[in-house]
């Protein structure tokens, strides 16, 4: 079988995994989590996110987070940027790398940004001409690549387009995202029998949410076709606050787990990650979602 060496794990738990979250959480305790996740060997963070805060106002802190943490050598402090205003708040605190988010349903991204598929395209030109005279990597997404909660089915000729053009407009890499975790060994893998023609595996990343519990099935069949950027949240936090009953991504300790089992490098120390997992989730008052976390922590 060919597996990629080596994987490049992208860590979405302070991003993804905290904006769901209805309780307040300490800039302090966002801090902790992003250092320890750092400590324990991961090379990208996704730390925050420039979005309008009355729609996500658990991000609303973002620049506290990026202003108060510590930075490690080698590793890339990232963030969500929706628009040009976005962009000059993340750049201005020192981001490492943005991302820019699209959808591959119309609906979603009415519900997600406010705008058409076409418009979203419109609002990132900015940002990534702003980011290109910075000198500043611009990450792309593309939501609901398998499914969506509002229209059903999505083609993945369309999110094949839509990583065409992304790539087309200065991304060097796009994530596709099973942002309500419907997506099977069959949906995904007819995915990316369609996207894999037209973009090369070392330009796209997986991000998949385990609503279903399909997510390490689904990275799986990535890995098997060359795919080796993979999106994943310690403890399995998260949620999309526009995707109704979403579940986390698929929890970092478990695709560690994985990648062990199959020999590919990841360069992370497991147990460190389940400290830190424990420790965000005991801040939030609740056990680690990673099946890993608890199997060892029960040991
Ligand atoms: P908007 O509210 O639709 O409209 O924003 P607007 O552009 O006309 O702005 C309205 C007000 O917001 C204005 O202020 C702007 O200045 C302000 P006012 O004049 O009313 O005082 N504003 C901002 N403020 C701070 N930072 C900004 C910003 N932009 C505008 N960046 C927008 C459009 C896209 C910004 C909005 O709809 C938004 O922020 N949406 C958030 C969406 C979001 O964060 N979703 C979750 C992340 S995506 C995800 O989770 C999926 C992913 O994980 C992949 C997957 O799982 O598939 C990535
Ligand atoms: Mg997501």
């Amino acid at each position: 079988m060919r597996y990629p060496a080596k994987v490049r794990i992208v860590e979405v738990g302070p991003r993804d995994g905290l904006q769901n979250e209805k309780q307040a959480i300490a800039t302090e305790v966002k801090i902790a989590l992003i250092e320890q996740l750092a400590q324990a060997g991961v090379e990208y963070i996704e730390a925050g996110s420039f979005v309008n805060p009355k729609w996500v106002p658990q991000m609303a802190g973002s620049e506290a987070v990026f202003s108060g943490m510590a930075r490690q050598d080698g590793v890339c402090y990232a963030a969500l940027t929706p628009n040009l205003t976005g962009y000059e708040r993340a750049a201005a605190v020192g981001v490492s790398e943005v991302a820019i988010f699209a959808a591959a349903s119309e609906a979603f991204s009415q519900t997600n940004i406010n705008c058409s598929i076409a418009e979203s395209v419109e609002r990132f030109m900015p940002v990534l001409a702003a980011a290109q005279t910075d000198g500043m990597p611009v990450r792309g997404y593309i939501s609901c690549v398998v499914g969506c909660p509002y229209e059903g089915a999505v083609a993945p000729e369309v999110v094949r387009d839509l990583a065409v053009r992304l790539l087309e407009l200065g991304c060097y890499e796009v994530s596709l995202g099973d942002t309500i975790g419907c997506g099977t060994v069959g949906s995904v893998g007819k995915l990316l029998d369609v996207v894999l023609p037209a973009v090369a595996a070392d330009k796209l990343a997986v991000h998949c949410h385990d609503t279903y519990g399909q997510a390490l099935a689904n990275i799986y069949v990535a890995l098997q076709r060359g795919i080796s950027v993979i999106d994943s949240s310690v403890a399995g936090l998260g949620g999309c606050p526009f995707a109704k009953g979403a579940a986390g991504n698929v929890a970092t300790e478990d695709v560690l787990y994985m990648l062990n089992g199959v020999g590919i490098e990841h360069g992370i120390d497991l147990e460190r990650l389940i400290a830190a997992g424990n420790y965000i989730s005991g801040q939030l008052g609740r056990v680690n979602g990673s099946k890993v976390a608890q199997a060892l922590g029960n040991l």
